[in-house]
């Protein structure tokens, strides 16, 4: 089996109290299974909850970092900081991110940078909405984001998530038989056909086992379902060999 990755958005949730309990428990019942990597993604304040209390085999990374490095940016977080309390990861592009906060293609193409510099892994998320989907753009909108996140990017040091905008937080997951099309659709697109691929967008524990078997989905991005250790824990185990 190739590497899976299963990787948790905890958005705008979670205070100090509640992360602590998570990552204690946690702790406790993380059982590591050989090639699925877990990794969480807390809000930035959370960073040095996640820098005392995780547990050994488990990653996280900040949900969004300032393109600049440091430098008069009022209210901006720098990723060299987040390197410093040991993230591995960041996510770039979700879509939350480009639509509420309008983050243009160029700002995004400048975090992808700057985070590999700085020895992150970047979660470069892209997906259509569902206007896009309806108007039948779907695979140009995702080969146009592909496309402008990723020209110079280091391949090595990138993991795509789709998720499909409709999807994400509606309790509806993308259908199986069209996953199986844009998959495919999207290994033949990407600029490196080793370049894993996460799905995110409504994955819980009663969809994952389906969801992981679909051909070329390395992995998920899990939102709401993450909250919760139990469910964040039976989808991990679902993904494994
Ligand atoms: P969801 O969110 O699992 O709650 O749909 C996914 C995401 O936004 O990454």
């Amino acid at each position: 089996m190739s590497k899976r990755y299963c990787f948790g958005n905890w958005k705008l949730n979670k205070s100090v109290a509640q992360s602590q309990k998570f990552l204690k428990d946690l702790k406790e019942q993380f059982q590591a299974q050989e090639n699925v990597e877990l990794a969480l993604f807390p809000s930035a304040p959370l960073s040095f909850v996640f820098k005392q209390g995780l547990a050994s085999g488990v990653c996280w990374g900040p949900q969004n970092i300032s393109y600049q490095k440091e430098g008069a940016y009022t209210g901006e977080s720098s990723v060299e900081v987040f390197k410093e309390l040991g993230a591995s990861y960041v996510l770039v592009g979700h879509s939350e991110r480009r639509s509420l906060f309008k983050e243009t293609a160029e700002e995004l193409h400048q975090k992808i940078k700057l985070a590999q510099q700085t020895g992150l892994t970047v979660v470069y998320c892209i997906g259509e909405t569902l206007e896009q989907k309806e108007a039948g753009q779907t695979l140009e909108v995702l080969e146009r984001q592909i496309q402008e996140g990723l020209r110079g990017a280091d391949l090595s040091r990138v993991i795509l998530a789709y998720e499909p905008v409709w999807a994400i937080g509606t309790g509806k997951s993308a259908e199986a038989k069209d996953l199986e099309i844009i998959f495919k659709e999207l290994k033949d697109r990407v600029p490196d056909a080793s370049l894993p691929i996460l799905y995110g967008g409504s994955v819980k524990e009663q969809n994952s086992k389906e969801l992981i078997e679909i051909p070329g989905i390395d992995g998920f991005l899990i939102g709401g379902a993450s909250l919760k250790l139990e469910s964040l824990l039976a989808i991990y185990k679902t993904m494994g060999a």
